[in-house]
């Protein structure tokens, strides 16, 4: 026998029923920028290659070894995105949009690829909705991105055991300054080679380490936000002002460093605490220079972007029921070869009206036709037999309380309509 072929590694399939909860997940979290004046805006999945080392950076993880990188046929070096934001900066750019209306403000949603070693919420493709606003350093801007996040997960899809961290990484002006304290700080300390390595070329990653024993060694490291310049300082007080106006609650989180280069200033993380280690469902900042680095003009800009599997695994991990199951509310079931065409045209005439009903197919007996219908959780199955043809009549039997009862076939949409919708 031929052997079934698996998924690639690190990837899976979205199927019923967890489709369902999927797509509730990826509605809910692009619900506030739909709301809050974002376009739609959609790019290819692959962008050369060069657009990623520039635009996120040679020395993170993302850019140095999770790429999925080919070259085509023509010789181009092509990368599958691995994150979304260098690819929509580059698309806002390349269509002018930074020379329109600002802010411009877009939201976006599809596949991200990362080499990563997999593991329960790490995947090598993941999804996630993103959005990325051009054109404004307005700390409102950045409260109403942090807020999206945070109303999208409480509110909309109700889930309690999420936490918002957010801090400031300072900017082009006073991060040099505090970044030499730190390493001369962390000069000081044991650690191990291949930390020591990580500090020399992000210094500012190793706060991040989640080992104890790196912990231990960094407790009076000197921190961001005590040594943001004054305008720095005066925009962080400003978002957090904000935050508190829109009732967003959230930590302060001074040794949060994310693992892109671009952010500065305002950095947010949302961990859920269910999740065990990958408990990040979303993060996002402040990007001013970014735009100019990919060779557009010095305005600014902040986004985000939030794991469409890793709040669908938080959704499972509290337990939340979001979605009704059932796969149709009315199952037609023929009786006899003379009642399919009957059905077919039945079924057609009912989804038309917006019922969601599904068939018993392939002729089978009324015991199993109606095992599918029990399964497919309708409300009500339709039945029509020779008995019913003959009368242009049809059985319909409530699948809830066992009822049933003999309907006019011509009537037979309005009396659902009625009954379901
Ligand atoms: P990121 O933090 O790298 O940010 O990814 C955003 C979210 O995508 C993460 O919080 C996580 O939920 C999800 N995610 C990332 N990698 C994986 C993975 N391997 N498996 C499952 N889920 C994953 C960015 O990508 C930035 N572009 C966000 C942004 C937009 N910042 C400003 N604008």
């Amino acid at each position: 026998m031929t052997e079934l072929f698996k998924a690639p590694k690190g990837t899976y399939d979205v199927i019923p029923p967890f489709s369902a909860l999927w797509l509730k997940v990826r509605d809910a979290l692009s619900t506030p920028p739909r709301n809050s004046g974002y376009g739609y805006i959609e790019t290819p999945i692959f962008e050369d290659t060069a657009l990623f080392v520039r635009g996120v950076g040679e020395s993170t993880d993302v850019v140095s070894k999770e790429m999925y990188t080919f070259e085509d046929k023509g010789g181009r070096s092509l990368t599958l995105k691995p994150e979304g934001t260098a690819g929509v900066l580059r698309a806002m750019l390349e269509n002018r949009m930074d020379r329109g209306a600002l802010p411009a403000k877009v939201w976006y949603t599809g596949p991200h690829f990362r080499y990563e070693q997999p593991q329960s919420g790490r995947y090598r493709q993941h999804t996630q909705v993103g959005v990325e606003t051009i054109g404004s350093s307005d700390p409102a801007l950045d409260a109403e991105v942090i807020w999206m996040a945070h109303h999208a997960q409480r509110n909309i899809l109700g889930l309690k055991q999420v936490r918002i961290l957010v801090n400031s990484l300072g900017c082009h002006e006073c991060r040099p300054g505090y970044r030499q304290k730190l390493v001369e700080f962390l000069n000081k300390c044991d650690l191990d080679e291949a930390t020591r390595a990580r500090a020399e070329i992000n210094p500012l990653r190793v706060l991040d380490d989640k080992r104890q024993v790196v912990q231990d060694q960094l407790k009076d490291a000197p921190l961001m936000p005590d040594n943001l310049c004054a305008a720095c300082s005066e925009h962080h007080e400003k978002v957090l002002g904000y935050l508190d106006v829109l009732g967003v609650q959230y930590e302060k989180a001074p040794r949060l460093v994310r693992g892109l280069d671009y952010y500065v200033r305002t950095t947010f993380e949302c961990v859920h605490d269910g999740l065990g280690a990958q408990s990040a469902i979303g993060g996002g900042g402040r990007y001013d220079g970014l735009i100019e680095t990919l060779g557009g003009p010095a305005i600014g800009g902040v986004g985000f972007g939030l794991g469409v599997d890793r709040t669908c695994l938080a959704v499972q991990a509290e337990g939340l029921k979001l979605v009704d199951e059932a796969s149709a509310e009315v199952f037609l079931i023929p009786v006899g070869q003379a009642a399919i065409t009957k059905v077919v045209g039945l079924a057609g005439d009912i989804r038309a009206a917006g019922i969601n009903a599904d068939i018993a197919y392939d002729g089978r007996s009324i015991k199993a036709a109606m095992k599918s219908a029990d399964r497919s959780g309708a409300k009500f199955a339709v039945i029509i037999g020779e008995d019913e043809m003959a009368s242009s009549t049809a059985v319909v039997k409530n699948l809830v309380d066992g009822s049933q009862e003999s309907l006019a076939v011509e009537s037979l949409v309005s009396v659902l309509l009625d009954r379901i919708k």
